[in-house]
C-alpha cells in the first residue's frame, strides 16, 4: 500500500474580497459570486514566493524521522522563480532534510504535482523504506482588470508519500491523456499567462469526459463506486460543470446527492483561495477531508487533474482508517486571519518588483509572513528566512 501519509498546506496571509475587486472593476459582483463560485482570493507580497510557500506547506507536518527518511523532494510548479535552479533543492535546505536525497522541480502547467505523486509512488515500490515529499507551489497571476484577475490566488500543498499511509491508499488505476493545444501559456518573456478563456474550459471538460469513459471502460468501475470526487479547480464553478458532466442518468438519485454534498466540501477552500494551479486539486481534497461530516475510512476518492497544454489525469485512492486523526482542526480559523487588502492596495502588491542596486542587492519591505519569507536579494540570491529564527 503506498499513498498519503501526511498532508499540509500554506497560503499567504493576505486576501482580496471579490465584492471589492468586482465593483472596483463596474463588474456585478453576483458574476464572481454565483457565475464563478468564488469569494475571495489569496494574494501573495513580494517577501513570498514558491519556496516560501512551499517550505510553508512542509514545515509542520514533518518531524525529525520523516527528515531524515525522506529521500526525494519534488517542487511542482509553473511559476519557477529560476530558469535553471530548482525550488526543491532551497526547499530541501529550508527544511532541513538529510543530505542523500533527490531534489528536482517538474512542470506541466497544474498537472505536474500527478506526475509527481505517480513517480513518488513508482520510487517507493522499488524502495519501501523511502519517504518522498511532494510540494505543488503556485501564484496564478492574471493581469489586472483581465478575465481570469478574479480566478488569481496562491498557495502550496504538501504531501508526504510513504508505504505506510495515514490518509490515502492510491490505486492502480490512472488513466492520462495529453493534447497539443493552446487554451493557457506563459512564455518566458511574459509575467503573465495568454489564456484563450472559453476554449480552455471547453478543454476542460472534453478532456474529462473523454478520460472518463477510458477510465470507466478500462477499470469497470462507475461512480456508483466513489463516495467523492475531487477536481483541478481553477474556479470552483468550471469544476461544478465537471461534476454535472460525468454524473450520468444511471446513478440513483441518493448517489447524486451525496456526491453534490461532497462536493459542495471539497471546494469550501478554493472559493476562499482562489486558483493556486498544480496544488488547487490537492486543495480540494483537504477541503473534503476536514469539511465533510459523511466521509469514512475504506472510501474511495476520484481525482481529475489537468494541466493546460494540455496534460490530464483521472486516478482514485482509499482513504485510510484513522485519516481524521491527520488533519488539522484550524484551517479555517487561520484563513479567516488573513488581512484583507483594499483594491489599491492589491494593485500595488501586484506590481511590486526587486528595485535592484548595482551589486544586485535589493530589499523587500517587510509583510505579514508564513514560516518562511523572502528577505531580499543579494548579488542576485534570494534571500530566504525562518520566521521563528527571527523572534
Ligand atoms: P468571463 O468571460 O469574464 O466570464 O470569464 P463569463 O462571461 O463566461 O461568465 C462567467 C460565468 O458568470 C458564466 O456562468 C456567466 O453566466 C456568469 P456560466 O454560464 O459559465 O455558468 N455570470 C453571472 N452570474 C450571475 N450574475 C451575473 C453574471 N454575469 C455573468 N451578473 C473565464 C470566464 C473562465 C474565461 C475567465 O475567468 C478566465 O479566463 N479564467 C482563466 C482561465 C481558466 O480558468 N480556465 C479554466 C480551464 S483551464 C485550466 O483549468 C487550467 C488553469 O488552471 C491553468 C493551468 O493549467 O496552469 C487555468
Amino acid at each position: 500500500m503506498i499513498g498519503i501519509d501526511k498532508i499540509g498546506f500554506a497560503t499567504p496571509k493576505y486576501k482580496l474580497d471579490l465584492t471589492d475587486l468586482a465593483l472596483a472593476r463596474q463588474t456585478d459582483p453576483e458574476k464572481y459570486h454565483s457565475g464563478l463560485l468564488l469569494d475571495e482570493i489569496s494574494i501573495a507580497p513580494i517577501s513570498e514566493d514558491i519556496v516560501t510557500l512551499a517550505a510553508s506547506s512542509a514545515k509542520d507536518i514533518l518531524t525529525k524521522d520523516d527528515r531524515e527518511s525522506i529521500d526525494m523532494v519534488i517542487v511542482a510548479t509553473e511559476t519557477g522563480i529560476d530558469q535553471s535552479k530548482a525550488a526543491a533543492v532551497y526547499v530541501h535546505h529550508l527544511l532541513d532534510i538529510q543530505p542523500f536525497a533527490r531534489s528536482f522541480e517538474v512542470k506541466e502547467a497544474c498537472y505536474s504535482a500527478t506526475a509527481a505523486l505517480h513517480y513518488a509512488k513508482l520510487h517507493i515500490e522499488k524502495s519501501p523504506e523511502s519517504k518522498v515529499l511532494v510540494i505543488a507551489s503556485d501564484i496564478a497571476k492574471y493581469g489586472i482588470a483581465s478575465a481570469g484577475e478574479p480566478t488569481q490566488g496562491a498557495g502550496s500543498v504538501a504531501m508526504l508519500i510513504t508505504s505506510h499511509p495515514r490518509i490515502l491508499a492510491f490505486n492502480d488505476d490512472n488513466v492520462a491523456q495529453t493534447r497539443d493545444i493552446m487554451d493557457f501559456w506563459r512564455p518566458n518573456y511574459s509575467d503573465v499567462p495568454m489564456v484563450d478563456g472559453l476554449y480552455s474550459t471547453k478543454q476542460y471538460l472534453d478532456s474529462l469526459k473523454t478520460t472518463w469513459k477510458e477510465y470507466q471502460k478500462r477499470t469497470g468501475l462507475t461512480l456508483e463506486d466513489f463516495a467523492a470526487f475531487c477536481f483541478h479547480i481553477p474556479f470552483p464553478k468550471l469544476a461544478l460543470k465537471g461534476l454535472n458532466k460525468i454524473m450520468d442518468r444511471s446513478l440513483t438519485p441518493e448517489k447524486k446527492e451525496a456526491l453534490s454534498l461532497a462536493f459542495d466540501d471539497s471546494i469550501r477552500y478554493s472559493k476562499q483561495v482562489g486558483n493556486i494551479y498544480t496544488g488547487s486539486l490537492y486543495l480540494s481534497f483537504l477541503s473534503l477531508l476536514e469539511t465533510s461530516s459523511t466521509l469514512k475510512a475504506g472510501d474511495r476518492i476520484g481525482f481529475f487533474s489537468y494541466g493546460s497544454g494540455a496534460v490530464c489525469e483521472i486516478f482514485s485512492g482509499q482513504l485510510v482508517d484513522g485519516y481524521k486523526d491527520m488533519l488539522l482542526a484550524n484551517r479555517q480559523e487561520n484563513l479567516d486571519k488573513r488581512t484583507a487588502l483594499s483594491v489599491e492596495e492589491y494593485e500595488t502588491l501586484f506590481y511590486e518588483k526587486p528595485q535592484f542596486d548595482d551589486k544586485g542587492d535589493a530589499a523587500f519591505s517587510s509583510y505579514d509572513k508564513n514560516a518562511f519569507y523572502l528577505s531580499g536579494m543579494t548579488n542576485h540570491q534570494r534571500q530566504y528566512k525562518n520566521t521563528e529564527e527571527d523572534a
